[in-house]
């Protein structure tokens, strides 16, 4: 359920739990016309512990209703990160010739034989379409005897050779198996070797094809790669992605993946992985990330709960001048959550600076364009002392966010900053939209290329707001602020 508390940093339309702690996204699955969200849950706790499957539902993505925990830690161990699937067929038998849901997910155990971790595959199904779970009696069903990092299936039907693949990762690279039942897997290829980014483990993985501007003849596939935070590196966790083709095999990259490419340039946006079994009618792809970073998740001063969700973002592959492009959009359903505040066109920076003089806002969109060429400098949840700057400098073809005095950063060294992304300058326009929460900022440029995600911990009374650019003439051919107002 989204909480309409009061309680300090509670987000109002970004998915918390109750209580407790939650990292990672798991077993996204849409069935009988739900959306589930499973995800990493310490229930007695707010810093990461023994991991359980905490469950939410929506009809909608934006309001979640949380259920009881879905799956616990047994004799195999605690349960780690995976994903769901609708078995339309049973080809599992577990559902008596109808369709039902299957979870697949890594059990992490400490094996004492060999003295170290281990990881390995397991199942859960659901007879009462996610209410509650019930374990396979002949788990697990995949180990590594090598591996010590095998983690993170995410499993998908491939209809053109009649078999479940999975992608799980496996230290510094990813594996795919395929099975004909959930059961019985077999080995198909290995990728990631010479490839991508290396400056952490490999973890939640995920790969599915794209209809190249929704419509032309050209699929391609995409796999997303989350990389874990290392000491050394300021970003700490972030995911990659890679576009290529799929045979049912192997991945083959295209030339362009070679070059390191980031599903969002901000801190806080890993582990995401999208819905499985939409509608071919609907036919979206849609992902979801845990709304944090492996360098500070511990730390960040919620109290009862700690760890949201990002905005579920609609995923497509668009043929642009610099060629195929990874494209992200806050999914549509957030749209029936605005009110509006301001709706300008045509004006200047300064017509906009009196309007929002008079504004005191928490929780809102902002969406604007202007010229590509053009320089200017949001300022979001500011107060006397605090201010997040969200800023587009049209020379150099950069935007960023600035949390530097953004609030509370003083839980870790690497907290404050100004994260930036390059955008390809290839419109007259630049496109902004804006999605700013109790303590969080999502940006989208540029019509969904550049996609920046970053918490925040203003204080609860700095709702201010500013722009501010080199000249106050500038004009700004559209400026609107809605209010987000869950249902
Ligand atoms: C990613 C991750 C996964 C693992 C889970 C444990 O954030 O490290 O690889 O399954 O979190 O909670």
């Amino acid at each position: 359920m989204i909480i309409q508390s009061q309680e300090k940093y509670r987000p109002l339309y970004h998915f918390t739990p109750q209580q407790g702690w939650i990292n990672d996204p798991n077993g996204l699955v849409y069935f009988n016309d739900e959306y589930h969200l499973f995800f990493q849950y310490h229930p007695d706790g707010t810093t990461w512990g023994p991991m359980h499957w905490g469950h939410a539902i929506s009809s909608d993505l934006v309001n979640w209703q949380e259920q009881s925990i879905a799956l616990a830690p047994d004799e195999y161990g605690t349960i780690f990160s995976g994903s769901a699937v609708v078995d339309w067929h049973d080809s599992t038998g577990f559902f008596g010739g109808q369709a039902g849901l299957v979870a697949i997910f890594t059990h992490h155990d400490h094996n004492h034989e060999l003295d170290r971790a281990q990881q390995r595959q397991s199942l859960a199904y659901s007879l009462d379409a996610g209410r509650t779970w019930i374990k396979y009696q002949c788990n697990p069903v995949l180990e590594h005897k090598e591996l010590i990092d095998f983690r993170d299936p995410k499993v998908f039907w491939h209809q053109a050779t009649e078999q479940w693949i999975m992608i799980l990762a496996c230290g510094q690279t990813v594996h795919l198996y395929r099975s004909p039942n959930l059961k019985e897997w077999t080995f198909l290829s290995e990728f990631g070797e010479g490839i991508g980014s290396h400056d952490g483990v490999w973890e939640c993985p995920d790969l599915f094809p794209l209809v190249v501007d929704g419509q032309s003849a050209i699929t391609k596939w995409v796999m997303l790669v989350s990389i874990g935070s290392s000491d050394e590196y300021i970003e700490g966790s972030r995911t990659q992605y890679f576009i290529g083709d799929f045979d049912g095999t192997t991945f083959t990259p295209d030339a362009s993946s070679y070059k390191v490419r980031w599903l969002d340039y901000g801190r806080d946006h890993y582990a995401g992985v999208c819905w499985s079994d939409i509608p071919a009618e609907d036919g979206r792809r849609i992902c979801i990330g845990w709304m944090s970073n492996w360098k500070y998740a511990n730390l960040t001063p919620t109290e009862l709960w700690r760890g949201a969700m990002s905005l579920p973002r609609e995923l497509t592959l668009e043929q642009r001048a610099q060629g195929i492009t990874l494209i992200q959009q806050p999914v549509q359903e957030l749209l029936p959550m605005r009110n509006t505040i301001l709706s300008l066109e045509h004006v200047t920076i300064a017509d906009i600076q009196s309007k929002l003089n008079t504004l005191l806002l928490e929780s809102y969109e902002i969406h604007m364009t202007a010229d590509i060429h053009s320089q200017f400098a949001l300022k979001l949840r500011t107060s006397q002392h605090q201010a997040t700057v969200v800023g587009y400098e049209g020379d150099k073809g950069e935007i960023y966010i600035d949390r530097t005095d953004s609030g509370d950063h003083h839980f870790h060294p690497d907290f404050a900053g100004k994260h930036i992304a390059n955008v390809h300058q290839d419109q007259s326009v630049i496109d902004l939209r804006i999605y700013v929460d109790r303590s969080s900022i999502e940006l989208f440029a540029n019509d969904g290329q550049v996609v920046i995600t970053d918490l925040i911990f203003p204080e609860p009374d700095a709702q201010g707001l500013d722009i501010q650019s080199l000249s106050q003439d500038l004009p700004v051919a559209s400026f609107h602020i809605y209010q987000l107002i869950p249902s």
